[in-house]
């Protein structure tokens, strides 16, 4: 059952040393692409590392963001944060991270003409770029199930993402791309507790 696979699945964070083969890693590219996205425009492409190198451009640019937010915050919040923000780097646990990237569609943007209000340029713009993050989002979750279903780890990030700039120049995203999360993945070495989900009458409304 669907349900069932969707309810087991857990972000894990700890992972063993062996390295998923890479045939097990395409079947996740697959699912996602199975993803639906407006248009059919397939708004995402699929970055894997493995290698140390890239898994330090990442990391040190996450620290490095890491502590000048620690240093930005007043005093009280700084422990609070420097605890919080240790889970944006437990990527560095796994063997694998895959990193989607997506870019917006311009559809109607790119019809209307010049004098087209600024504010509705850019209601349009945060529109498609909304859109085209929905559509990674999704091929996200396919990854995350199919690892569950073919007995893989993983856990979607975007804590990484304050630093996605630097990411991004780090690892050569082309032009236009934007990283949307870091996806640990690797054979668990750990089972979390369900964290629970809060109750259906609590978050349906029928109207
Ligand atoms: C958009 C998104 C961003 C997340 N970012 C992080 C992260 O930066 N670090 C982390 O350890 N977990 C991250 N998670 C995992 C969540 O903490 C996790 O999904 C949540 O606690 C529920 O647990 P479950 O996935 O096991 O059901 C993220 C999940 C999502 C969907």
């Amino acid at each position: 059952m669907i349900l069932e696979l969707m309810q087991n699945r857990r972000s894990v964070r700890r992972f063993k040393p062996e390295v998923p083969p890479d045939a097990d890693i395409l079947e996740l590219i697959e699912a996602a692409v199975a993803a639906p996205s407006a248009t059919n425009k397939q708004p995402w492409r699929f970055l894997i590392a493995k290698k140390k190198k890239h898994f330090e451009i990442i990391a040190r640019a996450v620290d490095k963001a890491r502590q000048h937010y620690i240093s930005l915050l007043s005093p009280e919040y700084r422990s609070e944060f420097a605890n919080y923000s240790v889970h944006f780097m437990s990527f560095q646990n796994a063997p694998i991270i895959i990193l989607p990237i997506y870019r917006a569609f311009q559809g109607i943007s790119a019809l209307v003409k010049e004098k087209f209000p600024q504010k509705k340029m850019a209601f349009l713009r945060t529109y498609e770029h909304n859109t085209a993050l929905m559509g990674v989002s999704l091929a996200i979750q396919n990854i995350l199930l199919m690892s569950e279903a073919i007995g893989l780890g993983a856990c979607c990030m975007t804590g990484p993402l304050i630093a996605r700039v630097e990411i991004e120049k780090g690892l050569l995203v082309p032009k236009g791309w934007q990283v949307a999360a870091v996806i640990a993945v690797g054979y668990p070495a750990e089972k979390p507790e369900p964290p629970g989900r809060k109750k259906l009458e609590m978050v349906t409304r029928w109207l």
